[in-house]
């Protein structure tokens, strides 16, 4: 696919050196994004409110998602997926974000952790059986990293993988998995070779209903609350040998590099949340009135909203860099990191504000920014808490 999206480009032209920065977005990126906008106003905005008070997650919702092509917008299309790039998924993930970060981040974890760790590290036969159905969304798939004691200290995987000749046979307890209850593929780190650390840990594709793989309660959280995440228990599972992933050994260093992709994802939902609650204020600010004015007119509400869409503009720029980079091939871990660091810290901000504009309808749910404030808060904690980010942008800054 042709990229316009170019923001670092440097064109060679009768023999001077000229640096160019092209921020427009090619034809097939603004139809993504409009399909997603348009999908989001008529499929996802009726009931997100109902979804998010009991928890109920978008079963209809997802399956049309699928429909769509937005399960598998990355992957090539001779394993069923769209072919599209990078700057294309953020566009569509921000679009959806900004009314419904529970369906963004199921499709989040779909696209960037599971199927992009798949089709870029799984051989040719796990890519037919299971890859071309998480792409077409037949079926959703869940990456399986976090335990008990291993959330930001990730290296400390107690989940067991023994060798048995033909099989692993699989032990232990994994965390706060998205899609855990609805997936039907799980992608599972596990140490095969406890004595070797981080090198001692494998990947492997398990399937829902394969005996002692059990899933656990579901979690009642403070947003995203129509996604679900639960614990799975593995006991005694065995897992066929062509499950693993790469080599023995492969697979914490599967999770960093997958987990840097799906960084760009969770980015690119917060800069949604943020400008969704944007938005909403602005709407909001030009209608209502106070003091004989709408309250767009007072300085005090202009300040808020200068502030809300420059910060998002910079979240924004610092996405789209992150998802230019990947689909350049080019290292995208560092911008990935402070990607996502400075668009859930800005998420957080802008809807704090968001709900402070709108006053007290902003912290009624019919107004939508009360939950967005909720859902903002995950994008600072999950696929790396923001803590974590600063380690990976620090480490490469000392290197
Ligand atoms: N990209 C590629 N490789 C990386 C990497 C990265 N971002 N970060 C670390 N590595 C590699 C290192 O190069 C090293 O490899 P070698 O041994 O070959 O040199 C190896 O991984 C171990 O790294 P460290 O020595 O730096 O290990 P550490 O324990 O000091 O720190 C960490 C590692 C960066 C803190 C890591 O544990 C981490 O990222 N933790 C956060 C985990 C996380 O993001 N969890 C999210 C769960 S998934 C989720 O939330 C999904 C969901 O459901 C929404």
């Amino acid at each position: 696919m042709k990229l316009s999206l170019h923001f670092f480009c440097v064109y060679f032209q009768q023999n001077f050196v000229r640096d160019a920065m092209d921020f427009s977005l090619s034809e097939e990126q603004v139809a993504v994004r409009d399909a997603a906008r348009e999908f989001t106003q008529t499929q996802l905005l009726p009931g997100v409110i109902e979804r998010d008070t009991h928890a109920r997650f978008p079963t209809e919702e997802v399956k049309k998602m699928g429909e769509l092509g937005f399960m598998g917008m990355m992957v090539s299309p001779s394993y069923g997926g769209g072919g599209m790039d990078t700057v294309s998924y953020v566009l569509a993930m921000e679009e959806i974000s900004k009314m419904d970060a529970s369906s963004s981040v199921i499709m989040s974890v779909n696209n960037s952790l599971v199927c992009w760790g798949l089709e870029r590290y799984g051989n040719d036969a796990q890519k037919r059986k299971y890859l071309e159905k998480l792409a077409s969304g037949e079926v959703l798939g869940a990456f399986c990293l976090s335990e008990p004691e291993a959330g930001s200290d990730a290296t400390s995987q107690k989940t067991t993988a023994v060798d048995k000749g033909g099989f692993f046979l699989v032990n232990g307890t994994k965390n706060w998995i998205t899609n855990g209850g609805s997936a039907e593929v799980y992608l599972v780190m596990a140490q095969t070779d406890p004595k070797l650390g981080h090198k001692g840990i494998s990947a492997f594709i398990v399937e829902k209903g394969w005996e002692g793989f059990k899933i656990g309660k579901k979690e009642d959280k403070l947003g995203i609350r129509a996604s679900d995440t639960h614990s799975l228990m593995f006991t005694d599972v065995k897992v066929p040998k062509e499950n693993m992933i790469g080599n023995p050994g492969f697979g914490f260093k599967f999770a960093m590099e997958t987990l840097n992709g799906g960084r760009i994802g969770i980015a690119a939902q917060a800069l949604g949340i943020a400008s969704g609650a944007f938005e909403l204020s602005l709407a909001y600010s030009r209608e209502r009135k106070t003091f004989g004015k709408p309250i767009c007119e007072h300085q005090a509400i202009q300040f808020k909203l200068a502030e809300m869409a420059t910060q998002i503009d910079a979240a924004r720029l610092m996405v789209m860099k992150a998802a230019y980079l990947k689909d350049q091939e080019k290292d995208y871990a560092d911008a990935s990191a402070r990607a996502k660091l400075y668009a859930s810290e800005i998420a957080m901000k802008v809807t704090v504000e968001a709900v402070q504009v709108h006053g007290g309808y902003g912290y009624v749910k019919e107004y939508h920014v009360e939950r967005l404030m909720r859902d903002a808060k995950i994008t600072q904690i999950y696929e790396g808490t923001s803590e974590i980010q600063k380690i990976v942008i620090s480490r490469g800054l000392i290197r």
